[in-house]
Order: structure tokens, then C-alpha cells, then sequence
């Protein structure tokens, strides 16, 4: 088994053999058929921002492994795990997953659809679960609905845009000039963007969804006047991540780098 790291730049990142892991009584032994890279894992690569080492190791990282999104196939399981069996296809999240086997327990993991390919299923989880509790459990989108995603063309948005689609809700996407058609080939209604694509100096969501759509450049989306009584904000950003207290008429997701 390979694959080993430390905080820094990437050149700090080493490949190296080490033990292959055993199950414990809980756990069940993945075999990596692909794992996918996400903004949270060069995070915890630089150990940036310093909140991560809380729970990643305030000197150097604890496990020294990266990565979390995988899939693969089921090769051994603990005796007390009851759902899982060898052979079984999964996907799931676990750090450590940038290598060729992975323990985790049973709730870290469900079943790979046969449909979708292992690299598919790898891309999930970490973009894909928020985007969905965001919008279904947070937010609470019904048909009908008008949402607004920032982000959209992200990895968390490209699921949002999809999510919110399929619970039959009227999607507003945020994005660069250069993918409205992707947010659109998503299934997106509408689309606000960028003029150039030029990140440098460009605000961040917020501010420019507030300058385009009411020219209040500057102002937090959750202060807009845009929104009424029934609306929700949800953000996926940061460590304070969840469901905005305040009043609104749309439904607004954002997630910004
Ligand atoms: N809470 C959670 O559980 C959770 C989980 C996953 C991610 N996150 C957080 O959510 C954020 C997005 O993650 P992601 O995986 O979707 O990232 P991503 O794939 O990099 O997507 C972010 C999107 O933001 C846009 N963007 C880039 N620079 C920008 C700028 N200067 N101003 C405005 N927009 C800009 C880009 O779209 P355009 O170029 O089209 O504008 C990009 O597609 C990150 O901060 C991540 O840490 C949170």
C-alpha cells in the first residue's frame, strides 16, 4: 500500500509503501479503484487555514494521509459489521483515501449504483452530500421553488444546480461567462455571469451577485433586499457552514472558494 503526506506545497507529498491496513471488529477493508481530489484536501495538505490542524494535527498532519473521496470493492469486513460483504462495489469518505486500501466503518459507505462507473461515484461524496442537505434538508426545496446557486459551475455547484432540478425547483446559476453552457447542459433556467473571467480582483459571489442583479456591490446576498419573508440562505463555505437566520424570498445557495 502507498501514499503519504505533509503540510506544505506539494512538493512535501511523498509516495511511499506502508502497512496494509486491517479491519477492526467495526470496520470494513476497501479496495481504491478511484479516489477524487477536492479544495478540502489541499487544505489539509498546507494545513490552511490553521482551524483545520484542530482536527488534522496542529504540527504535522494526523494520519499523514490524504485524501477522502473513494470507491472500490469490499475485500474484507470485521465480524461485526452486518451490511457490508467481500466482493461488494462502495463509495464513500475517509481520510487517507489517496492510496490502494482503506478501513472505514459501515456508516461511512453505501453501495455503488451499477449504473455509474467507479470514478464516477468517487467524485461524490465531499461535493455532492452538501449540496444535497443544503438544498433538501436545509433549505427544504419544493417544486415550485426559485433557487439561486452560487458557485454553480463548482464542485459542490454542479450538484447543487442538478439537486435542485430534480426536486422540480426553478434554478438561477451564478457562474463565469465561460461555463453557461455547462450550468445550462446542467439543467440550469437561467444563468448570471461574468463579462470577462478574470478571478483577479473580481469579487467573490456575494458581492457580485448584489451588483449585478440590484447593484449593491458589497453588500452580504443574505442582507439583500431581493429576498421576502419565506426565503432561506445556505452556504456550504467555511467552518460555519449551514442555514442563514435571516428573511428572504428566494432560495439562494452559495459556495465560493
Ligand atoms: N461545507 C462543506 O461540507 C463543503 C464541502 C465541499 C466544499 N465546501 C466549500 O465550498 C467551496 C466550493 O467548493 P467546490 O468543491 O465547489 O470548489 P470549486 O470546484 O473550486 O468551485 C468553486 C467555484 O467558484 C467559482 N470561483 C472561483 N474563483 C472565484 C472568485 N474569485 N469569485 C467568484 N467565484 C469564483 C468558480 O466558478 P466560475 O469560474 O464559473 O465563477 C468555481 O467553479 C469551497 O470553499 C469548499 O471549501 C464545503
Amino acid at each position: 500500500m502507498k501514499g503519504e503526506c505533509d503540510y506544505g506545497s506539494p512538493e512535501v507529498l511523498k509516495l511511499e509503501a506502508v502497512e496494509k491496513p486491517v479491519p477492526t471488529d467495526d470496520q470494513v477493508l476497501v479496495k481504491v479503484h478511484a479516489a477524487s481530489v477536492n479544495p478540502l484536501d489541499y487544505h489539509y495538505m498546507r494545513g490552511t487555514p490553521f482551524v483545520i490542524r484542530l482536527d488534522g494535527g496542529l504540527r504535522r498532519p494526523k494520519p499523514p494521509r490524504l485524501g477522502v473521496d473513494f470507491a472500490g470493492t469490499v475485500e474484507a469486513v470485521g465480524p461485526n459489521v452486518r451490511e457490508m460483504k467481500p466482493g461488494d462495489e462502495v463509495f464513500g469518505g475517509r481520510t487517507g483515501a489517496f492510496a490502494e486500501y482503506v478501513v472505514a466503518t459501515e456508516g461511512r459507505l453505501v453501495r455503488k449504483p451499477e449504473n455509474i462507473s467507479f470514478e464516477q461515484a468517487a467524485a461524490v461524496p465531499i461535493a455532492g452530500v452538501p449540496a444535497l442537505q443544503a438544498l433538501r434538508d436545509k433549505a427544504r426545496v419544493k417544486a415550485g421553488h426559485r433557487v439561486l446557486i452560487n458557485g454553480a459551475s463548482g464542485g459542490v455547484g454542479t450538484f447543487a444546480v442538478q439537486i435542485a432540478k430534480s426536486l422540480g425547483a426553478h434554478v438561477t446559476a451564478v457562474c463565469s461567462t465561460r461555463n453557461v453552457e455547462l450550468v445550462r447542459s446542467l439543467g440550469a433556467d437561467e444563468a448570471i455571469h461574468d463579462h470577462g473571467d478574470n478571478h483577479e480582483g473580481r469579487s467573490r459571489h456575494p458581492q457580485r451577485l448584489d451588483a449585478k442583479r440590484k447593484g449593491h456591490a458589497g453588500h452580504r446576498p443574505e442582507l439583500s433586499p431581493e429576498r421576502g419573508p419565506r426565503g432561506r440562505a445556505v452556504s456550504g463555505d467555511g467552518p460555519r457552514a449551514g442555514e442563514g437566520d435571516h428573511q428572504g424570498r428566494g432560495r439562494q445557495m452559495s459556495s465560493s472558494p
